[in-house]
């Protein structure tokens, strides 16, 4: 017979992968929100998390008391709207899913006037208080809210490209899902890197680079790839007004943080896309690019090249690219512009 901790092994790994057990302790900026709750609950069945350090300008604390009644053994802790930098001491981790979402008829870009100064905010009090934190960027417009972080950092003296990432991995669940629908294989068996930066023409999902996808072709191949760019746009039509992407984002959001914390405890080979910092096309002017990124006891370790591409992805990457630059362009500025 299966001894207690064996059977909750068995229950948390159907969910997360785990590797050698380090003490993290990780915070969530707006844990209130219709993400951030379920975010929390997932993060606390995550055996890699220590400590769950809960904050939103509302709720938090109920949010806190309810999630830290679930039978794993890490502590949790709400905090208020006054009590920023006591949520942030210490954490080794930071998601930040604080902002609006999109109501039907709006693009991620439109939320940049309201959600811009939220993020530059929170990074502003990480910076200070957690400079050493790895920040995971969830609010939109994520192309431009993670350049606003990485000013903001800049401006303390606190950059660490290594420890910024814009979370894509929805684009990346989306993508082996849709493609596994249309293949009839398990989503394990069709996972599509998803490169470019993460809205419409931007997200740019690499078909050719799966066995089973490869040859999807034609009409099938447009309306899959559609499908991936524009996924949040069917979500923010179907909830018709209360919001957009929230169970499946914190899904999402679960699993890159668990990749993270599995580098950070030493695993090697943990391999995803995200949007970091990137080499690869600053001859293009782009300073952030999401691709194939190796995680490690420092964040990024390996940021992989996008790799064979089709005729077709070719194009979708000539389509991504200047848009990206306008959204990163834009986050800058509006740092730039802030007293
Ligand atoms: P929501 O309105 O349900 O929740 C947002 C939460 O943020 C609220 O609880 C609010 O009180 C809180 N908040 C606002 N200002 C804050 C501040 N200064 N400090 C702390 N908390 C603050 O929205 P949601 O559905 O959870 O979406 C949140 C964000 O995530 C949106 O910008 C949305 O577009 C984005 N999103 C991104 C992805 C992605 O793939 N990266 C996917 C889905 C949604
Ligand atoms: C998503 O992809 O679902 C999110 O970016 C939310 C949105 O506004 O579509």
């Amino acid at each position: 017979m299966l001894s207690r901790a064996s059977l909750r092994t068995l229950t948390v790994s159907r969910h997360f992968s785990t590797s050698a057990r380090r003490e993290t302790k990780v915070a969530v900026l707006g844990a209130g929100g219709g993400i951030g709750q379920p975010l929390s609950l997932l993060l606390k069945s995550d055996p890699l998390v220590s400590s769950l350090s809960l904050y939103d300008i509302r709720g938090a604390p109920g949010v806190a008391a309810d999630v830290s009644h679930v039978d794993t053994a890490s502590e949790v802790k709400g905090y208020a709207a006054d009590q920023l930098d006591q949520a942030l001491e210490g954490v080794k981790v930071v998601v930040i899913p604080a902002g609006v979402p999109r109501k039907p008829g709006m693009t991620r870009d439109d939320l940049f006037n309201t959600n811009a100064s939220i993020v530059r905010d929170l990074a502003a009090s990480v910076g200070r208080v957690a400079p050493d934190a790895h920040i995971l960027v969830i609010s939109n417009p994520v192309n431009s809210t993670v350049p606003i972080v990485a000013e903001t950092l800049k401006k303390l003296g606190v950059f660490d490209p290594r420890k910024l990432f814009g979370v894509t991995t929805l684009d990346v669940v989306r993508a082996a899902r849709f493609v596994g629908e249309i293949t009839n294989k398990e989503p394990s068996e069709t996972p599509i890197t998803v490169v470019g930066g993460h809205s419409g023409p931007t997200i740019v999902p690499l078909l050719s680079q799966n066995a089973a996808a490869k040859g999807v072709n034609g009409e099938v191949y447009e309306k899959v790839v559609h499908r991936i760019q524009y996924g949040g746009d069917e979500v923010v039509k179907a909830k018709d007004g209360a919001g957009s992407a929230t169970l499946s984002m914190a899904y999402a959001g679960a699993k890159f943080t668990n990749s993270l914390l599995r580098g950070l405890n030493g695993e090697k080979g943990v391999i995803t896309p995200t949007f970091v910092k990137s080499p690869l096309y600053e001859d293009k002017g782009i300073e952030f690019f999401s691709s194939n990124v190796e995680l490690g006891p420092n964040g990024v370790e390996k940021i992989h090249p996008v790799g064979p591409l089709s005729a077709e992805e070719e194009k979708l990457l000539e389509a991504c690219i200047p848009e990206l630059k306008k959204n990163i362009e834009k986050g800058k500025a509006f740092v730039a512009q802030s007293a």
